[in-house]
């Protein structure tokens, strides 16, 4: 008989969904080494989160996340709440022993990320960070022809990450808008999973310089909301957006390689346009998440004649987590990376291997985040390492 794995969930909006799926899709698909039960789930509103627990298949809930990381039948916590909360809870998680998985970006500041990682550390708990896009079978399959040299020498990473869902001015103050809560706006919500992609793929960050905008400067004052939705009543007060609408901004790598990141949540016609371009001497390769399970791949040393971008459906049994899946052509979606990155982190608390991306890689995106706010501030080139 398998060992059994207790989880502790923190949020049942959109990502304590995304998380909940996943952990009742693991055992069904990918013979974990461990029995995953979905113990409990933990939210502030008693009402919401008793339904959400009917929902989505828990077995108990807690309205006290403190009460929840004490529980004696909780083995590892994952936090699915917004960023000012993932400090204090993944610390007195680490502190009460128990394996903590924490959603992007690590914490609000580079400071507090750190904090972080010092605390699993010290108690030797496991620790990863919901990257989660590096877990579509096709950035693997990126991953791997990059390191087999495919690709040769990297020249250029070129990223994109376009939203539109802000635009309207009359949109809500939700908590994405505000700084205290979110750490960030399109940066440390969009450009993270960039940088984390860009980390992933060609390696660490030297210097980068920025700018950043926020085109609607207050917004109409909602009492409940989510980070994605939420209608503030007619005539609502208005209070002020306090993080950046859309950032740009450039990066020369420590290998070399050219950098440059776009993340905006003001890119009419864009739902969650994230992209990106690596170019080496060669060959190169793109990826498109609304298009997530096609990689195209263009090889230099193709016959003359019939060179193009060849468009590979990463649907293959040999393609990264497909053989868990239906056969092959038969597409996946955006919920099954985070069964991906959430079965990886299973097996290594399981197996007492090392978890990937953990809260180093958590705390390396927020010195890149933290860099480019302050090369905006100051105008300048900053060296990712000086902070
Ligand atoms: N990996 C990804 O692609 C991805 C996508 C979206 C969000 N995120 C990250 O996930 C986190 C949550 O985002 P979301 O969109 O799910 O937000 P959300 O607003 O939809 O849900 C947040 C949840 O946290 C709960 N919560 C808030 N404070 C709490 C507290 N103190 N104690 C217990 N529960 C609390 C809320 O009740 C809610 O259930 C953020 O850090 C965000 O950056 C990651």
């Amino acid at each position: 008989m398998k060992d059994i794995l207790n989880v502790g969930l923190i949020g049942y909006k959109f990502m304590g969904k995304a998380h909940s799926n996943a952990f009742h899709r693991i055992g069904m698909f990918f013979n974990p080494s461990v029995e995953i039960k979905t113990k409990a789930i933990c939210g502030r509103d008693e009402e919401w989160v008793s339904q959400a627990a009917r929902q989505f298949g828990w077995e108990s809930y807690e309205t006290s996340w403190e009460k929840l990381v004490q529980r004696d039948d909780i083995h590892m916590v994952d936090i699915t709440a917004p960023s000012n909360a993932h400090k204090e809870i993944a610390i007195g998680a680490a502190e009460a022993g128990k394996h903590v998985f924490c959603e992007k970006p690590l914490a609000l500041n580079l400071k507090d990320a750190r904090e972080m990682l010092k605390v699993v550390r010290d108690k030797g708990v496991k620790h990863q960070i919901g990257f989660n896009y590096r877990f579509a079978p096709a950035v693997q399959l990126a991953k791997k022809l990059i390191d087999e040299g495919k690709l040769g020498t990297i020249y250029h990473f070129r990223g994109l990450y376009l939203q539109d869902w802000i635009i309207d001015p009359e949109f809500p103050l939700v908590w994405r808008l505000d700084k205290n809560v979110a750490g960030s706006g399109s940066l440390g919500d969009l450009g993270a999973h960039l940088i984390d992609l860009a980390r992933f793929l060609v390696g660490e960050f030297d210097k980068v310089i920025g700018m950043n905008k926020t085109f609607i400067k207050e917004r109409p004052i909602v009492e409940k909301m989510t980070g994605l939705s939420g209608k503030a009543q007619e005539n609502a007060a208005r209070g002020k957006v306090t993080v950046d609408d859309a950032t740009l901004f450039l990066t020369e790598f420590k290998n070399g390689a050219l950098g440059s990141f776009e993340a905006t949540r003001f890119a009419q016609g864009h739902k969650n346009g994230m992209s990106f371009e690596i170019n080496g001497s060669k060959g190169s390769i793109k990826f498109e998440f609304e298009r997530m399970n096609e990689l195209l791949y263009y090889n230099a040393s193709d016959e003359e004649g019939v060179q193009g971008f060849r468009l590979i459906q990463a649907t293959e049994g040999i393609h990264p987590y497909m053989h868990a899946w239906w056969p092959t052509g038969h597409v996946i979606g955006y919920e099954h990376t985070f069964v991906h990155e959430l079965y990886e982190f299973v097996e290594a608390i399981a197996n007492d291997t090392p978890a990937a991306p953990d809260f180093e890689d958590g705390v390396k995106c927020s010195q890149v985040l933290e860099a480019v706010d302050t090369s905006i501030e100051e105008k300048q080139w900053i060296e990712v390492d000086s902070l």
